[in-house]
């Protein structure tokens, strides 16, 4: 027997129907905050939303390429905005919302004078290069939390020091949402899948290769320790002349501050570099080994 076909989603642009639609979602409803141009690793999050949200429940999209977490010059009026295709993605993977507001029905007072500090993990590696950033994201996700009152949202591991960032807005400021997370998907040849993938050139393309072959280097190191791991990572990151790299870091996974020489267990290695006029950031979760560090840094311990 075949499935009955879902219903197609409800498709709102207003908080007024965003709240008509939500009021008839039975619980759990899942949120997946999205900034539309969906691709498969927007559809890996969608499935394991319908997952969460089991036969009773009911999961919302949100699409809203968010104006507040974008510096002047950066990509915000070429972003891609696909609504359309974006639609049929959400109707085949069985979402029952989606919100897609204008920016003046998300800001309607204009930019917001309240935002949330994303502390210190929000001022390094990607806040250090994009001044404002997290701010923009925390705010938006806070304000779409509140629209839509999720018992779960699910955010993808692709943007690790964003989900890092969202876990801790929700545990410091008690929003009472459960996170889940998605491993990132990447296509065949390793690159992370990016809806900024979109500007780049075939040639271009086959350069921004060097950043997943350099993590998965750096990765393949872990038992190594950290110094080993970004060893790798920085040798092939330099081997391509046509990235201009921001940054290359193993990083603990909560703080994403650089971990301390012989420093064991779970951290990320994480990337961020310019092909063309395209910004590409990119990471893989390693676990660390203690001791070859160690050995490398002999008089650490003496030191202190
Ligand atoms: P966007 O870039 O559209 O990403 C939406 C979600 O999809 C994020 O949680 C992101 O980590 C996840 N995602 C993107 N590419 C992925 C991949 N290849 N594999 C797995 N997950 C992937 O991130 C944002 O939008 C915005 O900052 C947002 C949270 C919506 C706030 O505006």
């Amino acid at each position: 027997m075949t499935r009955p076909a879902d219903p197609a989603p409800a498709v709102v642009s207003t908080r007024a129907g965003l709240a008509a639609v939500r009021a008839r979602l039975c619980a759990p409803v899942v949120l997946v905050p999205t900034m539309g141009a969906l691709h498969a690793g927007h559809r890996a999050l969608l499935r394991a939303a319908r997952t969460l949200a089991g036969a009773g429940g009911g999961v919302i999209v949100s699409i809203f390429v968010n104006p507040l977490q974008f510096s002047p010059g950066e990509d915000l009026d070429r972003y891609p905005r696909t609504l359309d295709d974006d639609l049929a993605v959400c109707a085949a993977e069985g979402v029952r919302a989606v919100f897609a507001p204008p920016p003046a029905e998300v800001y309607p007072g204009g930019r917001p004078q309240v935002t949330v500090d994303p502390g210190p993990a929000g001022r390094v590696l990607e806040g250090q290069f994009r001044p404002g950033f997290f701010a923009g994201v925390l705010t938006v996700v806070l304000k779409l939390f509140q629209l839509t009152r999720p018992a779960i949202a699910v955010f993808g591991e692709k943007d690790a020091q964003q989900l890092a960032l969202v876990r801790r807005m929700v545990s410091d400021l008690d929003l009472g949402v459960a996170i889940e997370s998605v491993p990132t998907v990447r296509d065949p040849d390793g690159l992370a899948i990016s809806s900024r993938n979109s500007y780049l050139s075939t040639a271009q393309r086959a350069q921004a290769l060097a950043i997943s072959r350099a993590l998965h280097a750096g990765q393949a190191r872990a038992a190594q320790g950290a110094r080993a791991v970004l060893a790798a990572a920085e040798e092939i990151l330099a081997a391509e002349p046509a990235l201009a790299v921001d940054y290359v870091a193993v990083v603990d996974p909560h703080t994403f501050a650089p971990v301390q020489p012989g420093q064991a267990g779970r951290a990320v290695l994480a990337a961020a570099a310019t092909v063309g006029t395209t910004r590409l950031i990119d990471n893989v979760p390693v676990v660390l080994a203690a001791g070859p560090d160690r050995e490398g840094h002999a008089s650490d311990a003496a030191d202190r």
